[in-house]
């Protein structure tokens, strides 16, 4: 039976790994361990609860305003042990945090194969996202197998010299998440005091936007609402306390705002489902909102995931304030231009994706989904 490791630390990996955790769990011919390395603590904790995931081990590694430095050497030191233990087959890490990096690293320094979930995305720009697109293409170099959820994913390790035989079309285990989340009668507090309005969704968290660039974005976001008294904003707010003193300082005291703490992933998909229009500097959301329609304003100067850009429901603003202001009032002055960004669009994925990785995990075969798989 091959040992399948998941190491996995901060909100949006969980979000992502563990409906892979469930799948793997009822295969037979795996064993199935997950180790969390505790970079986030109550944004991670939140996520697990919801899919009933308890860890096998726990790293506990996060504190608060912690550097790249506290990150990286606390995991390196702590993840040995749980590689000598569980002695894995595979660890499979997810996308492009300081986890999945210092993971791969210490496999590598171990000899241990690495499956690198979410590979392929990138803006081949390694100041932005900062330090994410460093530590997934740092992965590449390290992975043996490479998930990619998009042909375009695939197609990029591929110009990469990557050997096109590690490289598997799967989909975003997202996708698979976002199956079962919507629903038709839901309710919450916050959507009844939005009421008849227009729901905007914000959420905002970037190491590279922390400082100037975050101000700007909150200050374009007042201002366009002073100027829009039927919207009405939720925003979820990270629990990084830099981003706190930020909204706190531009956005305290409006009252067309409601700023909240994290909310359970399931009522973040319905809000994204519901909103007018969203402002955000996530990675995860530029995947969720074009599954229902919602226009997105990327509030970074780079994205990996084009593809929702080129079907038109993503459009990319950077961090300046006046650029944030002009972009966020047309969407809302200009009916032509939110109608031609609502349409619903999903580039990445059917929802299968955690079998598929679990197929090639368990039995070595792959249920062809892209031609891309027949080169
Ligand atoms: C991290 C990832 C980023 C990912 C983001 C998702 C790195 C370098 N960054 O950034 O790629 O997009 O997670 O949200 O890996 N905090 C808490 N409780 C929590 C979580 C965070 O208090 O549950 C606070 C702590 O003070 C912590 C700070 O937030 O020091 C920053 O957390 P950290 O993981 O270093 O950075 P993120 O900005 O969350
Ligand atoms: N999300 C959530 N609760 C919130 C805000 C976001 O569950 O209060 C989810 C969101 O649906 C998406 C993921 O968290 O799946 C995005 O995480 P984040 O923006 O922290 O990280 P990124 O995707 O930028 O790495």
């Amino acid at each position: 039976m091959k040992r399948v490791l998941l190491v996995f630390g901060t909100r949006p990996e969980a979000i992502k790994m563990c409906p892979l955790v469930n799948e793997l769990k009822t295969r037979s011919g795996l064993e199935t361990v997950v180790c969390v390395t505790g970079q986030h603590r109550q944004m991670l904790d939140q996520v697990l609860d919801t899919f009933g995931v308890a860890p096998d081990y726990d790293l506990s590694i996060m504190k608060e305003r912690q550097t790249l430095f506290d990150i990286t050497e606390a995991i390196l030191t702590r993840i040995r042990s749980v590689l000598d233990k569980v002695r894995p087959d595979v660890v499979l890490v997810h996308g492009d945090t300081s986890t999945t990096f210092v993971t791969a690293l210490a496999c590598f320094y171990m000899q241990i194969p690495v499956g690198h979930v979410e590979a392929g995305l990138r803006t081949y720009n390694i100041d932005s996202p900062y330090p994410e697109e460093f530590n997934r293409q740092a992965v590449g170099i390290i992975a043996r197998y490479h998930f990619a959820p998009t042909a375009l994913a695939a197609e990029n390790l591929r110009r990469e010299g990557k050997d096109p035989a590690s490289i598997y079309v799967t989909g975003n285990t997202v996708i698979d998440a976002m199956q079962h989340t919507v629903k038709a009668d839901y309710r919450h507090p916050e959507l009844d005091w939005v009421g008849d309005g227009k729901l905007i969704f914000i959420t905002a968290h970037r190491r590279e936007n922390l400082g100037e660039p975050m101000h700007q974005m909150f200050r374009a976001i007042r201002r366009v609402l002073a100027e829009h008294p039927d919207c009405r904003a939720v925003y979820p707010i990270h629990m990084n306390p830099a981003v706190r003193q930020a909204a706190d300082e531009e956005l305290g005291g409006c009252d067309q705002i409601h700023i909240i703490e994290p909310i359970e992933v399931f009522d973040c998909h319905n809000f994204e489902a519901r909103c007018h229009l969203c402002l955000t500097d996530s990675g995860g959301i530029q995947e969720e909102c074009p599954s229902y329609g919602r226009p997105v304003l990327v509030m970074r100067n780079t994205t990996e995931r084009p593809e929702g850009v080129e079907a038109g429901t993503l459009r990319l603003v950077g961090t300046d304030e006046e650029t944030i202001y002009r972009n966020f009032t047309e969407l809302l002055e200009d009916r032509a231009a939110y109608e031609a960004m609502s349409r619903a669009c999903n580039p990445y994925g059917d929802g299968h994706a955690c079998k598929r990785i679990a197929d090639i995990l368990e039995l070595g075969v792959y249920d062809p989904w892209s031609p891309d798989r027949k080169q």
